[in-house]
């Protein structure tokens, strides 16, 4: 019997490359260009007939990647692929869970809909959830959520002497205390109010408990880098020695992490999305979820 086989959309290559190997999983290719008016050809280079075809890649800035993913899966089907899954380590469209002004769209919603009817399945990393409480609740396929915590945990643990890990608003909770918890360390959450896209103000707890050691700011997605910069400067300005940052979603639009250099004494990520930060490798998460789901 032939076993799943990994299919990275372009960029994830290397990322499907060391999946596949921390499973023992064969990678399939696509072969893909643009059309002289910039429209899409994707080939499948290989043939699916009967296979367990796992896409893999993420989904930032999703729409261009959207419309790979969305010719793949058909392919896939159309030439007898018995079963197509994703493997979207970042996962797009969770912003706008609410109608918030009269007219706007529930793209989260929307998006979730179009991804269910592509493919069988899903499985992700920390998806960024606030209002909804699971992906359960707007995806109607199968979805495993796996969490990178335990990685960002043992990363500070191995690295950082000291450390005091800061979530930097209330939604880090979640996730703060049990990085600190596999780091073996404090965890302080701070206040954070957002004013606009690219403006928030942070507001510190009593950390007089917490002097003297290195802060590591947390959280789940650093998009704009406002947060960690307003959460590492109001730290510096406490007397803390400049934070360390790790991110599980280095998205960093635009001149984010320029931005950062001046406030935090390093930066780091997961690679669920490939960037230069990526330190901590999320390969044997994936491996682990998707050999205990494997359908052969
Ligand atoms: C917010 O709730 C999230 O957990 C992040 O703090 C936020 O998305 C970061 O955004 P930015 O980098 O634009 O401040």
């Amino acid at each position: 019997m032939t076993g799943p086989l990994l299919l990275p959309l372009p960029g994830a290559e290397a990322l499907a490359a060391r999946i596949a190997k921390a499973c023992g999983f064969a990678c399939g290719a696509l072969d893909t260009r643009r059309f002289p008016d910039r429209e899409h050809y994707v080939r499948l280079a290989f043939d699916p007939r009967g296979r367990n075809v796992i896409i893999v890649g993420d989904l930032p800035g999703p729409d261009d990647r959207f419309i790979t993913l969305a010719f793949v899966a058909d392919a896939l089907r159309e030439l007898g692929a018995s079963h197509v899954g994703l493997v979207a380590p970042y996962l797009g469209y969770l912003r706008q869970d609410a109608r918030f002004k009269p007219g706007e769209a529930v793209s989260s919603r929307s998006f979730a809909r179009l991804v269910s009817g592509l493919v069988d399945d899903l499985v992700t990393i920390d998806p960024h959830l606030h209002r909804i409480g699971g992906l359960e609740a707007i995806y109607t396929i199968p979805t495993l959520v796996v969490h990178a915590a335990p990685l960002i945990g043992r990363w500070i643990a191995r690295e950082i002497r000291h450390p005091l890990v800061v979530g930097p608003d209330a939604e880090s909770r979640q996730w703060a205390t049990e990085i600190a918890s596999h780091a073996g360390a404090p965890c302080v959450i701070l206040e954070k109010q957002r004013l606009g896209d690219r403006e928030v103000r942070i507001q510190l707890p009593d950390l007089a408990p917490f002097r003297g050691l290195q802060p590591v700011v947390v959280d789940d997605i650093a998009s704009s880098g406002r947060t960690l910069v307003a959460a590492c400067a109001a730290l510096e300005t406490e007397g803390f020695p400049r934070a360390v940052c790790a991110v599980v979603h280095a998205l960093f639009a635009d001149q984010a992490l320029a931005g950062l250099a001046g406030a935090a004494a390093r930066v780091v990520s997961t690679d669920t999305i490939s960037h230069p930060t990526n330190a901590i490798p999320i390969s044997p998460l994936i491996a682990a979820a998707l050999t205990e789901q494997a359908v052969p």
